[in-house]
């Protein structure tokens, strides 16, 4: 990360105008707005309005436990298939997490760069660790994003929230939305006992729906596996999820289960 990269990704968030590398730390517009950079290479760039709260610390352990464990490379693995290839990609991971498709998609993709986005400060230090092509932003996936009209080439987006409107604003004619849902069955051993709350909904119907009319479906990968999960991991995959407040200490089950890993990842083009 370097301010001048971050920067050709950003506008600023009150009057929306391009922002600008200032030395050493912050980043400006025309308008004479200033935005500090974090030490740790990454940008804040909230409304102060803003109530909702990404994934904390505990969460982000237990998701980074779980993935680098590697159960989910698979669905990784899907999601780097359908993100272009070939010349420089700048990819917009929103809703990045700890990174872990991030990296994975950028493994195959020497000359892309990156801006990792999340609401969670603590994801995104996460993400953008150890990779200098990944910049950083703090910002909040409902409201206007503090991106620059077509900034990006691809947009990649895992069990993360969409926002279709911006999504299409921030893409280059002619880029790539890659979207991964869980299927209604999805980790449905661990719903039967009540380990992970709610009822599964048909998530990619609504997203076919929440996304027609800015993106048309080009691909999509099924990814249907079991997993064979040791006690700690079923510990992490619950503690990585909304339940997560729900957990007690114990490992919640005694030996090795059964769990359904059962997404969608599919590929949409932006309509002009
Ligand atoms: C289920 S996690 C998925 C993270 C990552 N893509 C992965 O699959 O490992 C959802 C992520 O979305 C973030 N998030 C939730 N609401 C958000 C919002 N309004 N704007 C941006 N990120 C948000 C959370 O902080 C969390 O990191
Ligand atoms: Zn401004």
């Amino acid at each position: 990360m370097t301010t001048v990269t971050l920067s050709a990704w950003l506008r600023c968030p009150i009057c929306f105008l391009p922002l600008e590398p200032r030395p050493p730390l912050a980043l400006v517009c025309a308008s004479g707005h200033s935005h500090d950079v974090n030490r740790r290479g990454y940008v804040t760039l909230l409304s102060p309005r803003t109530r909702v709260v990404g994934d904390d610390a505990a969460m982000l352990d237990a998701r980074d436990a779980f993935l680098s464990a590697g159960h989910y490379r698979p669905i990784a693995d899907a999601a780097a298939e359908l993100l272009p290839g070939g010349r420089a990609q700048r990819i917009l991971d929103a809703g990045c997490g700890t990174g872990y498709y991030l990296r994975r998609v950028l493994e195959d993709r020497p000359d892309a760069t990156a801006l990792a986005l999340d609401l969670s400060p603590a994801a995104v230090s996460r993400a953008v660790r150890g990779d200098d092509r990944i910049d950083g932003l703090v910002a909040d996936v409902w409201a206007p994003l503090p991106v620059r009209d077509g900034a990006a080439t691809a947009i990649l987006n895992v069990f993360a929230p969409r926002n279709p409107e911006e999504f299409w604003r921030v893409l280059e004619p002619g880029g790539s939305l890659v979207v991964v849902v869980p299927d209604g069955d999805h980790l449905r051993e661990l719903r039967e006992r009540g380990l992970v709350l709610g009822v599964q909904e048909e998530k990619r119907e609504r997203l076919l729906e929440a996304l027609s009319s800015r993106f048309e479906l080009d691909r999509e990968i099924p990814v249907r596996t079991t997993l064979s999960l040791a006690p700690e991991s079923v510990s992490s995959l619950i503690g990585m999820g909304p339940s997560a407040h729900h957990r007690h200490g114990n490992d919640p089950v005694e030996q090795q289960t059964p769990v359904t890993a059962s997404v969608t990842a599919l590929r949409f083009l932006r309509r002009d």
